[in-house]
């Protein structure tokens, strides 16, 4: 029996690696990965490839970047050759990005099952693009594979069948708990002179975020303000430096040597810093989930966020964008008053696991031991 795990931009390779890795070392099944090439640059694809041990796609689609029809189409388009000429017996997406939407799409319209890891995950908004992709993929999918119980819950909601969803606990810490202390020991923190625990990380992507001058201005200066108390390290992502050249936003930089703008970072860089930060500031949805399994404070900068449990139980404030609000989270973490949490249920780094075995009782395989 075959399986095809699609993966296509950089938050997809984290998630894939230990479930490509644990159906390999426990079940006969055949896999074949197939990249879409939605992410393209070496630094936000290559390099976790190697950081990760995932080996190399089978397939590589060089989709590359266009709106969000053109992405998705021809992703589409591609996709249906690739799965009438390998006819699998299960399709396995992961997360919420356009090459998750385009796979499962053109998998249930081919009557090909479709396992989908990180189902059940919302924000109940409908202008981020992927709370669409979540929705429509979860709809469609024959496995549902829930990071937390909350995920569950807004399955059962949505009127889903009960025997498709699973909670496995989350496969992205699979990746973080199996390479932290790799990660730790690369010379990432001394190359940059910072000390550890005494800097802090930003990411900026959301489209909401940084299309808008407005918004990533404000943004900015809120950042800036806690590059002035500690150096603040902030590897940019391509939509984001795009739109601060545009924008006439570099001068945020220029003034304030404690900002630190990087070159996005392969995995195991950028683990390390996050895992030695004293607080982290981002909109990106893993980051707020890793820094709740390294119990590293987190401000998400957005109005929502659709895993509640980095909340409830983990280390993450939603701040939203308002400057001030940025400003006041951000100096009471700063003195010591950053959130504490607990890691949630199942983050445990045995989320590929669960999934192996569920794909092999799914695909009828007999199941072999663990060898590793
Ligand atoms: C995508 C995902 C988002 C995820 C993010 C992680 C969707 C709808 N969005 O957003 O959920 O959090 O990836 O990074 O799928 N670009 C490059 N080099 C690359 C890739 C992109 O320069 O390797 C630039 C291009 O100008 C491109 C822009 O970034 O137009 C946006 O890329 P795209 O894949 O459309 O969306 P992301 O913002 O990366």
């Amino acid at each position: 029996k075959k399986v095809i795990h699609i993966v296509g931009a950089r938050p997809n390779f984290m998630k894939v690696a230990p479930i490509h890795r644990a159906i390999a070392a426990r079940t006969p099944l055949q896999q074949i990965l197939i990249h879409t090439g939605q992410h393209y640059d070496v630094k936000m694809s290559d390099v976790f490839f190697s950081d990760l041990g995932l080996p190399a796609p089978d397939v590589h689609l060089g989709i590359g970047s266009g709106s969000h029809a053109q992405q998705t189409a021809r992703t589409m388009v591609e996709l249906e050759k690739v799965f009438l000429e390998h006819k699998p017996d299960l399709v396995s997406v992961v997360g919420d990005v356009n090459s998750t939407v385009a796979a499962a799409l053109v998998s249930s319209k081919l009557a090909i099952p479709l396992a989908h890891v990180e189902a059940g995950l919302r924000s109940y908004s409908r202008h981020q693009p992927e709370e669409i992709n979540r929705v429509v993929t979860d709809r469609l999918a024959d496995l549902l594979l829930t990071p937390s119980r909350d995920a569950d819950a807004n399955l059962l909601k949505e009127g889903l069948e009960p025997d498709r969803i699973h909670f496995v606990g989350n496969v992205m810490i699979d990746s973080l708990l199996a390479s932290k202390e790799r990660a730790e020991q690369l010379p990432v923190l001394k190359s940059l002179g910072l000390a550890p625990h005494g800097y802090a990380v930003c990411t900026l992507h959301r489209p909401s975020n940084v299309d808008d001058p407005r918004v990533l201005g404000g943004l900015l200066s809120a950042i800036a303000h806690v590059a002035s108390r500690i150096p603040v390290v902030f590897p940019v992502h391509p939509r984001t430096r795009k739109m601060i050249s545009e924008q006439g936003l570099g001068s945020a930089f220029e003034r304030n040597p404690n900002l630190r703008p990087v070159d996005p970072m392969g995995y195991l860089e950028f683990l390390a810093l996050t895992s030695q930060a004293r607080l982290i500031l981002t909109d990106s949805g893993g980051l707020q989930e890793e820094t709740t399994a390294l119990g590293v404070p987190c401000l998400t900068l957005r109005e929502q966020t659709e895993r509640p449990i980095t909340v409830e139980e983990g280390t993450n404030e939603v701040v939203g964008t308002d400057p001030d609000r940025i400003r006041e989270a951000a100096d009471r973490a700063l003195n010591g008053q950053g959130k504490k949490g607990r890691v949630p249920e199942y983050w445990d780094g045995r989320s590929g696991e669960r999934i192996a075995d569920l794909f092999s009782r799914f695909l009828s395989v007999e199941q072999g031991s663990l060898r590793a």
